[in-house]
């Protein structure tokens, strides 16, 4: 694992006095709607969870917000100075890494650098070897690219358990290691909820999970957890892309509903988000002062509480 990638950025905390969401114990069904404030719901059952942590961002839905979810709770953490690794775990063209790329002064420019497949693939192959050091200090990623897709189609031996063999085996000091996993539900998504304690649901505010997409995923973790990995739980649900709306509302409450246990975070919607990704930067650094980054930030302390205290 290298260590640094020519000059390294900084990521300044933020200041206290920012807009950030108020934290609430139930989602709020009652107020009128004109009185209505989205709250972060942290239940009172929620503790948040020690490191070293591997979380799996999971939505088959594309377009949920996993992405951008990955890298804004990553920045938040590091500019905790926590030292946290990016898995991209998603086969498309415009994954993670292609974006990330970009921000690379030297890039972990082509295929033929060691990335996520050879994990899969190559017996040989350790964690350390395809995690590569980022201009932003404390971040790494492993990246991917469309051949990982031939884990879906090849089903090397041992899919299911190889990442969480790896991850369990790595002594490098990453603090948090949080996998993007791509729209399916297939085997490489599985061998994500394999290898995480925590698994974040980014769903579109403005949408929802569809009933029958929400009971895919639900019958996936659930079959994980009876298998695989009992201590896997929802640690939160992120309403990404969220605006005040009656329809927001009810989608917060259902999920808030059906997840219980987690944390339910609104990630306001910001216009800022489409010109970061133009610029190939990430929010944070972008537009430290967009509420998305202020929801990201708060979400990222409440998910790792005295681990990284606000
Ligand atoms: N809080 C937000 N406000 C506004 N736009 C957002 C927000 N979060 C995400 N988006 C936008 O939604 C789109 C999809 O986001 P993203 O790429 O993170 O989703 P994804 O679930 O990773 O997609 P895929 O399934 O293809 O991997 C992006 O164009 C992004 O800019
Ligand atoms: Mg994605």
């Amino acid at each position: 694992m290298r260590e640094t990638q020519g000059e390294t950025v900084q990521v300044p905390p933020l200041s206290d006095d920012l807009a950030f969401l108020d934290i609430v114990t139930e989602w709020d069904v009652d107020s009128t709607f004109h009185e209505w404030r989205a709250g972060i719901v942290v239940p009172a059952t929620f503790l948040p969870g020690s490191l070293p942590r591997v979380i799996a961002i999971c939505n088959q839905k594309g377009g949920a917000g996993k992405t951008t979810t990955a890298l804004e709770f990553a920045m938040a953490l590091v500019a905790r100075g926590l030292r946290v690794r990016i898995i991209d775990a998603d086969p498309q063209e415009a994954s993670l890494s292609v974006w990330l790329r970009y921000f690379y002064p030297e890039g972990v420019e082509p295929a033929d650098r060691k990335n996520l497949m050879h994990l899969y693939f190559d017996q040989s192959v350790t964690l350390q070897e395809i995690t590569y050091a980022t201009p932003f200090e404390g971040l790494y990623f492993v990246p991917s690219f469309p051949d990982l897709d031939d884990v879906e189609t090849k089903h090397p031996t041992g899919t299911e358990t190889e990442l969480q063999f790896h991850l369990s085996k790595a002594d490098d000091g990453i603090d948090v290691n949080i996998i993007d996993c791509g729209p399916k539900l297939g085997p490489l998504t599985v061998s994500a909820l394999v290898a995480a304690h925590d698994v974040v649901i980014p769903v579109q505010g403005a949408s929802g999970l569809d009933v029958r997409g929400a009971a895919a995923l639900n019958r996936t973790i659930t079959s994980v957890q009876g298998r695989l990995n009992t201590e896997l739980r929802v640690a939160a649900v992120v309403l990404t892309d969220f605006e005040k709306s009656t329809l927001s509302r009810q989608i917060g409450g259902r999920l808030a509903k059906a997840y219980p246990n987690a944390v339910i975070l609104p990630a306001r919607t910001s216009v800022r988000i489409g010109e970061a990704q133009l610029a190939k930067q990430p929010l944070r650094i972008f537009a430290p002062g967009a509420t998305t980054v202020l929801d990201y930030d708060r979400g990222a302390s409440i998910l790792f509480g005295n681990g990284v205290a606000a």
